[in-house]
This record gives structure tokens, sequence and C-alpha cells, in this order.
């Protein structure tokens, strides 16, 4: 069964508590959270001190995911507001080995993303540091975007690069998941499924969590 994290990014900010509550009492794995600078994406949201106050209420993993410039600067500001995976751009990090050590020192799962361009052979050195790779499957900046579906390959060749390596890597999909792409992206490797729109748009998303977790059986 997959890990689902709700993108907290299409929840109602108004409603911000209940909207954790929500996920605290689903079958939700971790929430998933977008941090993004306007700089190495088109678009501004939330940082450190928002974070602080969700970890109050959330119960559950703190999946957060970097789309900054120079994350390396704020490594240990995003473990004190209670990050537990922290995940940086391979695009943004020149010194990611390094930016992975630093993760790690302060008592976090390191992870790195790719945008859709950037090919999974990057990591071939560094797969072995990994807890966590997440293979973008739109491009970063917006939540309710269509899949790309050459993310399908990817997905595949990093799972084939995990297992060279003899890593424990969890892959991890963000960007246009749906009911109907779920089960597919499991099969083909992924560990973990990020869900904006799917989730919050739904009628019922304690429901449609249930039935994500359901179809990635
Ligand atoms: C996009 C973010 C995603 C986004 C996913 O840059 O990294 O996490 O919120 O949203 P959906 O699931 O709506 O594509
Ligand atoms: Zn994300």
């Amino acid at each position: 069964m997959a890990i689902i994290a709700p993108s907290m990014l299409s929840a109602n900010f108004l409603r911000l508590e209940e909207e954790i509550e929500m996920i605290n009492k689903s079958e939700a794995d971790w929430f998933h959270l977008d941090v993004m600078d306007g700089r190495f994406v088109p678009n501004i949201t939330f940082g450190m001190p928002i974070i602080a106050q969700m970890k109050k209420k959330a119960s559950k993993t703190f999946d957060v995911h970097l789309m900054i410039v120079e994350p390396e600067r704020y490594v240990e500001d995003f473990a004190k507001a209670g990050a537990d995976i922290l995940t940086v751009h391979y695009e943004a990090s020149t010194h990611l080995h390094r930016t992975i050590q630093m993760i790690k020192a302060n008592g976090m799962k390191a992870g790195v993303a790719l945008n859709p361009h950037t090919p999974v052979s990057v990591l071939t050195d560094i797969i072995g540091d990994l807890d966590l790779v997440l293979v973008m499957s739109v491009n970063p900046g917006f939540g309710g975007q269509k899949f790309i579906e050459q993310t399908l390959h990817k997905v595949r060749s990093l799972k084939r690069m995990i297992a060279e390596n003899e890593a424990k890597t969890l892959i991890e999909i963000d960007g246009g998941v749906t009911l109907d792409n779920a089960h597919t992206l499991i099969k083909d490797g992924a560990d973990a499924l990020v869900a904006g729109n799917t989730v919050f748009g739904a009628p019922d998303p304690t429901d449609m969590i249930k039935r994500l977790k359901a179809v990635t059986k």
C-alpha cells in the first residue's frame, strides 16, 4: 500500500486547523508541505513560522518540499520548525552532497527532488545517501496541473538504480496524481504519492484518501 501525502497547498487556509484534524484522522501517512520562494519557482507559499504552527496540531510525519534557491541556508530553520523529511531540489543546490549530510546532521530524513527535465541518472553517485527521491510529475510551482506521462519511465529507471545500489531510498511522486494513475505509479515502483487537488478538491477528502490507499494496494 502506498504512502499517501496530501499536499496542504490545496487546503483551505481559512480553516487550516480543521484541515489538519481531517488529515490526522484520515488514512493519510504524511503531511506534504510545499515551500516556494518566488525565485526557484514563480510562486510564493509559506515558510517556517506557518510550519511550526501546523506542527502543534498535526500528528503525522512532516514531509517538507523546498522549492527555493540555496536551500542549504535554511536546513537548521526547517528542522526547528518541525520537518521530519526535508527535500531539496537537485537544480537548486550546487553542493548537493554537503546539503544532504547537513539535513541528516540536523536529525531529518534527506530527500532530493528532480524537475521533469532532469534525468534520474544525475543521482547515481549519491543514491545510497538518500532517504527519498521526489520525482516531479508536473513543473513545480502550482497545484492542480496535468500529470506528465514520461514520469513513469523515470520511476522505472530510478527503481532499477536503487536496487542496483542496494539502497533503501523511497520514491515519491508529486504532481497530477489521481485515482486513475495512482495504481500504475505504485506498480512501476513508487512508494509515496503526493495528492493536492485530488484530495482537497474532492467532495469528501477523507474518503478520497481512503480510495487512494485502496487503489494502491
Ligand atoms: C507543486 C507542488 C505539489 C502540488 C501538488 O509544485 O510541489 O506538491 O501541491 O498538487 P496536485 O496534486 O494538485 O498536482
Ligand atoms: Zn510538493
